[in-house]
């Protein structure tokens, strides 16, 4: 029986957080190295937290987990983290709470479910402990899960899960952008896990076994995401897609596609996409094809489940808001 200081907690206001997918448009991998990136919000996939005091130990309710938070799975190693520290950073109690979890980011995708669920648990508790929570301690709060689940993030899936607008990000400062064009964008799923871990090491190793050229590809992927950014803020969106390919071919020379994501890539642009290339960690995860209308966009999504992707989202991107149209 719940005591009598127990009822009104439980009967008490749900504190409600939540985030958002997103996708980088230019520059993984080469902004672990000090280049910008380029990322865009992908709020049409949402992750939702909605944290509840009820008698007991601490408490998550998901699909891929639900019971005491202490004994879960490895695999909820960062959602626990970013639980611990913002319990204690909100002084909130250690037990008595129970956090349910929603959402359609997949993990391990590439698509930021990581930082998505994060951020989501972090306004979640903030708002139960009816806290303002301010940038800098989402950011931090962020991290501290993010860490856990990628090692040394950039801090661009933290910001970018967060951003409602496209973000150029560069040594850990991210600036919005204008968003002056319009179009349609085709996230595919590879089907297979994302390696940001793995994919980060192999371009360290790149880099060690050939300096000179490993110098070169993180200059030339920066540079696309600053002209990326200028082409965006324009209305270039042809540019926007030549470049995308041209990070692409990149991306592969440094051995971070695979060869699920080359057969989907090389499928979109085949179907009639402005450009295409693999997006976040990659060695797996997402693709992504950048489409004018959304008939090509249907057109290209078909053609990218035709090669192998095992979902499509088509995710309308332009001045106003990012909602398929
Ligand atoms: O796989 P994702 O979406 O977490 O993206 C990783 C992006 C990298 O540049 C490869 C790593 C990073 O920390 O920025």
């Amino acid at each position: 029986m719940p005591t009598s200081e127990e009822e009104p907690q439980r009967d008490g206001a749900a504190g409600r957080g939540s985030a958002h997918a997103k996708v980088i448009l230019f520059g993984e991998h080469a902004v672990v190295h000090g280049a910008p990136a380029l990322a865009l919000p992908i709020d049409t996939l949402g992750i939702d937290a909605v944290a509840r005091y009820r008698s007991g130990p601490l408490r998550l309710v998901s699909d891929i987990y639900t019971g005491d938070l202490a004994d879960a799975p490895d695999l909820l190693d960062s959602p626990r983290a970013v639980v611990t520290a913002a319990i204690a950073a909100f002084d909130l109690p250690v037990d008595g709470i129970e956090i349910t979890v929603t959402g359609e980011v997949p993990p391990a995708r590439g698509l930021g479910s990581s930082a998505a669920v994060a951020g989501a648990l972090a306004r979640a508790l903030a708002d139960l402990a009816g806290r303002e929570l301010g940038d800098e301690e989402y950011l931090e709060l962020v991290a501290v899960g993010e860490r856990v689940a990628h090692g040394a993030p950039s801090g661009l899936d933290a910001h970018a899960t967060a951003a409602g607008a496209p973000i150029i990000f560069e040594a850990g400062v991210a600036r919005v952008l204008p968003h002056r064009t319009s179009g349609y964008l085709v996230v595919a799923d590879s089907g297979v896990a994302g390696r940001t871990r793995r994919a980060v090491a192999s371009v360290a190793t790149f880099l060690e076994r050939h300096p000179v050229r490993g110098a070169a590809l993180m200059a030339g992927l920066g540079a696309l995401a600053q002209q990326g950014a200028l082409d965006l803020v324009a209305g270039r969106r042809e540019q926007v897609g030549a470049r995308m390919a041209e990070a692409q071919g990149m991306l592969r020379e440094l051995g971070v596609s695979s060869p699920e994501l080359d057969r989907i890539v090389d499928a979109a642009l085949a179907a009639g996409a402005l450009g295409a290339k693999l997006t976040g960690g990659g060695q797996g995860g997402c693709a992504i094809a950048l489409v004018a209308d959304p008939e090509g966009a249907a057109a290209v999504a078909e053609a990218m489940r035709a090669a192998g992707a095992v979902a499509t989202w088509i995710h309308r991107i332009g001045p106003s808001d990012g909602r398929a149209g």
